[in-house]
């Protein structure tokens, strides 16, 4: 696939600007290895090191020359990086917004610049659907109708108390990014069907271990009652059982717990049953990533939305699952 790649890049070098190593940003090597500038948002959970890990061996598998940068979860930095390869005159820039708005000067810039720009797991708000070639990840939204669903589908265990009141304390992700937007909705969407579930308290924990705990233990210190613990990914999640074991309650019976992401440490919780529920979120986006930024490179059409495929996970489905779990 790379081989005819870069045979057809080299037979049309003169008239197909995008091809690697003759993009219209005007690199004047004659290099054709394709250089892909990806601004990652940071290293806050096991699902961001299992993504960074598969865009960086896909990369070298498929012979893409990758320069990474990693934001430390501020948009600021992302925004650098991208500027940054701009400057550098890579063959195409693909990057995870940390949030959803504030990208329309920066993809624009590298728009009039000629870089294509591929979005990967998160998506941008933006007017501009031109700004960007195409969207690859997950359906966010789906995932959080999915954790809502479990819970209606559990309304009876999930009363732990007994006391016909279903209360959800909420883990938010990072503010304004779309996984922690739409998570919500999501759920939401669900669970308002049922009267007696409600969302008692909400709080972001910014997608950490260590945001999960704290939060949950100043949830555990001014709610009463609580039955259920939604997080919106598995490392919160599990910073939420530390904080339900210190305080001397047992996680997964005296507090149920859903997360999203379905990463080998969120598994290992879910099959000892500290955990309920995991929705996946499937972080090895690399092969898909390469593929795309070769067709787009090459001239090809690509669909502008790419969405993955992802399933869920019971207690009796993790334990089968753990032993040959990937990441
Ligand atoms: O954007 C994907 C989300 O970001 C994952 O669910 C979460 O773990 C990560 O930090």
């Amino acid at each position: 696939m790379k081989k005819t790649l870069i045979a057809a890049c080299a037979i049309t070098m003169s008239t197909l600007t995008a091809c690697g190593g003759s993009s219209s940003a005007g690199d004047d090597s004659n290099d054709d290895t394709i250089t892909m500038g990806f601004a990652q948002v940071g290293a806050e959970s096991g699902w961001r090191t299992a993504n960074t890990k598969s865009i960086q061996e896909e990369a070298k598998a498929a012979g893409v020359d990758l320069k990474f940068s990693d934001a430390q979860q501020k948009q600021e930095n992302q925004i650098k990086a991208i500027r940054s390869y701009i400057q550098q005159k890579v063959d195409v820039i693909a990057f995870s917004p940390v949030v959803e708005t504030g990208w329309d000067t920066v993809l624009l810039e590298a728009k009039r610049a000629g870089i294509p720009v591929i979005l990967t797991d998160r998506a941008v708000d933006s007017d501009d659907d031109s700004l960007y070639e195409t969207f690859l990840g997950s359906d966010f939204v789906l995932e959080g109708e999915k954790a809502g669903q479990w819970l209606v589908d559990n309304v009876a265990d999930a009363d732990v108390d007994g006391d016909g009141a279903v209360n959800v304390v909420e883990l938010q992700g990072t503010t304004g990014a779309a996984p922690a937007i739409d998570r919500k909705t999501g759920f939401e969407s669900v669970i308002f069907a049922e009267d007696s579930i409600s969302v008692v308290a909400s709080q972001t924990g910014d997608f950490t271990r260590d945001g999960g705990k704290k939060v949950m233990e100043s949830f555990l210190k001014s709610e009463k009652g609580i039955d259920v613990v939604y997080a919106h990914n598995d490392d919160m999640g599990l910073g939420a059982i530390e904080a339900i074991e210190a305080a001397g309650l047992t996680p997964g019976e005296d507090v149920k717990i859903i997360t999203v992401d379905a990463v080998k440490d969120g598994m290992a919780a879910l099959a000892e049953g500290k955990i309920n529920f995991i929705v996946e979120c499937n972080p090895l986006l690399g092969p898909q990533l390469m593929d795309l930024a070769k067709k787009v490179l090459a001239g090809e059409d690509v669909p502008k939305r790419v969405v993955t495929e992802e399933s869920t996970f019971t207690q009796e489905e993790a334990v089968e699952a753990l032993p040959d779990r990937q990441y």
